[in-house]
């Protein structure tokens, strides 16, 4: 299917005190209706910045977003306004965005009411929307404070689809829930998108939660996208020797599986200073000489998978890998 969303070698940095943090190297992404796509990454990889620089929240400093073909990069306040609707995004605690003060039917409505709608017909909507999501339209009277925090993060859920979106940027969603709630929370967003044809971009750190939602995944180190590909295959034989790392660390339950180690180790590089060459060369122990000063770029190896690496572990089960010391 055509993606409805597009980005081409997005980049961000920020200014600081220390110098320019380079938090988006030129990203490349597209989303497709119905797909969910996990980008996962070590804390400070730059995977809320994409969220942002995608949603506009946040100023890109090169490359493109395009909605539907149209390019939305550098649209100002007014003409963004016809596309704001379509990409909504959830956060991790939703009660940070919701207003402690405001009933949750008037937080849920509320952009219905920027757009001109009216007391019974947004109360209706906001009704349908609280059904959606698994709550019982008395909900709508209750406040933030006084729901759980499964019920507040099912709230957020509601609030981002209220607008109709074709895209939900979901950063963290379910990181702040209990296990048994985070599963079902996760439930409702799939039967949400088989009902809506929503595509949903899964920002996560826990890379279990994402192999169980994503169809494909994309892996991200220092604001640069170093793998991607179908879910499963990546899970089962992941290509980039950081994503073998990131795997090795997921807890599994399957006991067969040589996992939950810490490979790890070595100090992520500064995004002010990112290293030369391939940017996890520093950390990387199959990292040669050519990888201290060519920076592979990302290029497909077969049945629609992509690497950035010049020594890709396509051709080793990694699962008989010795565990590499980083
Ligand atoms: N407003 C800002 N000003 C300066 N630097 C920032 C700003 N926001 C983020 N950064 C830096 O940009 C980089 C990417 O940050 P980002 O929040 O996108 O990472 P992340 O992958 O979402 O991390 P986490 O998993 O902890 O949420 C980090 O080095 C961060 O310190
Ligand atoms: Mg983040």
């Amino acid at each position: 299917m055509k993606p409805f969303l597009t980005v081409e070698n997005l980049q961000v940095s920020y200014p600081t005190r220390d110098g320019r943090v380079f938090a988006l190297a030129g990203v490349d992404l597209a989303l497709s209706p119905g797909e969910t796509v996990g980008l996962v990454g070590e804390s400070g990889c730059g995977k809320s910045t994409l969220g942002k620089a995608v949603m506009r929240l946040i100023p890109s400093t090169g490359g493109r977003i395009n909605i539907n073909g149209n390019d939305i990069t550098h649209l100002g306040r007014k003409a963004l306004l016809p596309y704001r609707a379509d990409i909504q995004m959830m956060f991790q605690d939703p009660q940070g965005s919701l207003n402690p003060r405001q009933s949750v039917g008037k937080s849920i409505g509320r952009p219905l009411e920027v757009a001109g709608w009216t007391g019974a017909a947004i109360r209706w909507r906001v009704g349908e929307l609280l059904e959606m999501v698994g709550l019982p339209a008395a909900a709508a009277s209750r406040y933030p404070h006084e729901l759980s925090g499964g019920q507040r993060q099912r709230i957020g859920i509601a609030r981002a689809l209220i607008l109709e979106p074709k895209v939900i940027i979901c950063d963290e969603p379910v990181s702040a829930l209990d296990v048994s709630v985070r599963a079902q929370v996760i439930n409702l967003m799939r039967d949400i998108q088989q009902r809506t044809g929503v595509a949903y971009l899964f920002i996560s750190h826990d890379l279990s939660v994402v192999e169980y939602i994503a169809d494909r995944l994309l892996v991200m180190y220092l604001g640069r996208i170093v793998e991607s590909g179908p879910t499963r295959q990546v899970w089962a034989k992941p290509a980039h020797p950081y994503t073998f790392a990131l795997l090795a660390a997921a807890p599994v339950a399957d006991p067969r599986a040589a996992r939950g180690r810490n490979l790890l180790t070595g100090e992520l590089p500064s995004p002010i200073s990112p290293p030369p060459g391939c940017p996890f060369h520093t950390r990387c122990p199959r990292a040669g000489e050519r990888c201290r000063v060519e920076r592979p770029p990302l290029r497909g190896g077969g049945d629609q998978r992509q690497v950035a690496c010049h020594f890709p572990l396509f051709d080793v089960d990694a699962t008989q890998l010795p565990p590499p010391a980083l």
